[in-house]
């Protein structure tokens, strides 16, 4: 491959800049490589920012040259061609880079502590194979294309047991690219849990013309209180009482009785719906705490999510075993009220963590979009470290990114960055520390919809700006416009 007719200006630590002249054409988020034309290595950069070039020495310079040159002969001659040397200099920019590794003799090295020269140094586009090579998987899918490179093939092994961030504005891709990610896992094999709030995964079976796909006995929609239903004596006291303390806010001696009322039902061998109303109905407490359970039972039985009849309590067990080919359980939770999402994601995790740490489930990947309205404060930590140990692996897709907490930031694996514009989220997004914040703040700022900055194992740490590429199947919960039918029948 050719050298660019770039110029080293500046290195510090592993910020470099690069002078790149008009006819170069360079863009944030390029690969570069810096060659030492005497030793076999080159330091690997990439560029985070493209400036005009402010260098006043040299303006200056050519300035004083030009003018005093002029003054003294009196006539407009340009004799050494100043001003298209200044027209070249106005567009000179400043590529900013960081580096990112090194080639020594032609294999990747972390050594980036040499000063390549600024004489000897040939700048050139990194080649395509070498990120091919480093991008090498024997599960990969096709994640998308970036500039120079057609086809993106990332590695679907780096999701498994890692924790994972989509972010990005509303309309810019997240939930596009989930849905990538999801089908890709589930065509591999993998089982995977979407908790969808707005009912837009449940179609993923579906190709865009309607027609069900190979893929669609794997999509399972389940919508709580209709196919999506617990037994009581299936989730257990323990499961129930966290749900009714932090998904219905159940006061600390109201639990302590409605215990008391379930292992009496227990020993009847009575677990039912039924017969908890009516032993909370006549149980001998006191009226406020009778309310109170009165209540938080009230809204358990108008929701559905419990059922007496042990047949129409979905068994997952089962699904997971007639589904050993993978298979992804979407849990549709579009209109659901809060309290009922919080229920729902209560009784999901803890029959899911229950699966997992009895070995029925030997791991399984978890989608969680808005997780902030369903997800107690306590889980978040849980989720980085005791579920993550069973084998549950989870992905928070999110617009908001102050929802998800600093230690998700701090501990993700893989990132994947949509626009930001606005200073306090690009702030918040730059706490992630699989990256520097000059590269998020720069790259994401500036990103158009679909296009995503993307971090982590998955892209074998070579930060890449990625188009995602588009779906074939229905991604049911696209905008709705009044006027579109009219557009399309025009
Ligand atoms: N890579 C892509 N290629 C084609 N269409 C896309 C792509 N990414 C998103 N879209 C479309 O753009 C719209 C918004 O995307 P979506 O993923 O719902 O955004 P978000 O979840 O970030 O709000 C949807 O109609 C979606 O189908
Ligand atoms: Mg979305």
């Amino acid at each position: 491959m050719g050298g660019l007719s770039l110029k080293i200006l500046r290195k510090e630590g592993d910020d470099i800049q690069l002078l790149c002249f008009p006819d170069e054409e360079v863009e944030k988020g390029d690969y570069l490589l810096i060659r030492d034309r005497f030793k076999d290595r080159s330091l690997i950069v990439q560029v985070i920012d493209v400036q005009y070039a402010n260098i006043p020495g040299i303006l200056e310079d050519l300035l004083r040259d030009g003018i005093s040159e002029g003054s003294i002969t009196g006539d407009d001659v340009d004799p050494f061609n100043v001003s298209s040397q200044i027209a070249v200099l106005k567009d000179t920019r400043l590529l900013v880079g960081k580096i990112r590794g090194a080639l020594e003799q032609g294999r990747l090295s972390r050594d980036v502590s040499w000063l390549p020269s600024r004489n000897h140094s040939l700048v050139e586009l990194m080649p395509s194979t070498l990120l091919m090579e480093a991008l090498s998987a024997k599960h990969s899918f096709e994640l998308g294309s970036t500039r120079r490179f057609s086809n993106i093939a990332a590695d679907l092994n780096a999701l498994d047991g890692r924790l994972n961030i989509v972010t990005g504005r509303k309309g810019t891709g997240k939930s596009h690219l989930t849905k990538l990610l999801v089908t890709s896992l589930v065509k591999e094999g993998a089982p995977a849990v979407v908790l969808d709030v707005n009912g837009e995964y449940v179609n993923l079976g579906r190709s865009l013309d309607g027609r069900q796909m190979h893929l669609s006995p794997k999509i399972i929609a389940l919508i709580p209180g209709v196919n999506l239903r617990f037994s009581l004596s299936q989730v257990g006291l323990s499961t129930l009482l966290g749900t009714l303390i932090y998904a219905l806010s159940l006061p600390e001696n109201s639990a302590r009785v409605f215990a008391r009322i379930w292992h009496e039902l227990e020993e009847r061998g009575e677990l039912t719906m039924r017969s908890l109303g009516e032993a909370i109905a006549t149980y001998d407490c006191h009226e406020s705490i009778r309310d109170a359970l009165q209540a938080r039972f009230n809204t358990l039985d108008d929701s559905g999510i419990f059922s007496d009849d042990p047949r129409t309590a979905l068994n997952f067990e089962e699904v997971f075993r007639n589904h050993s080919a993978g298979c992804a359980l979407i849990v549709n939770m579009k209109n659901q009220y809060s309290a009922l999402r919080r229920i729902t994601v209560e009784l999901l995790i803890s029959k899911l963590t229950d699966l997992l740490s009895s070995q029925r489930l030997r791991a399984l990947f978890l989608f969680a979009e808005e997780a902030h309205l369903y997800l107690r404060e306590t889980y978040w930590d849980d989720i980085v470290t005791r579920m993550r140990h069973l084998g549950l692996f989870t992905t928070f897709i999110t617009n908001q990114p102050d929802t998800i907490q600093n230690s998700i930031y701090r501990q993700a694996d893989n990132i994947f960055l949509f626009n930001f514009n606005n200073e306090h989220d690009l702030e918040i997004v730059s706490r992630v520390a699989k990256i520097d914040a000059d590269t998020v703040r720069m790259i994401v700022r500036d990103l158009p919809p679909y296009r995503c900055l993307v971090i982590g194992d998955i892209v074998a740490n070579f930060p890449l700006v990625v188009n995602v590429r588009p779906l074939e199947v229905q991604t049911l919960g696209a905008t709705r416009y009044f006027f579109q039918s009219q557009i399309t029948a025009a």
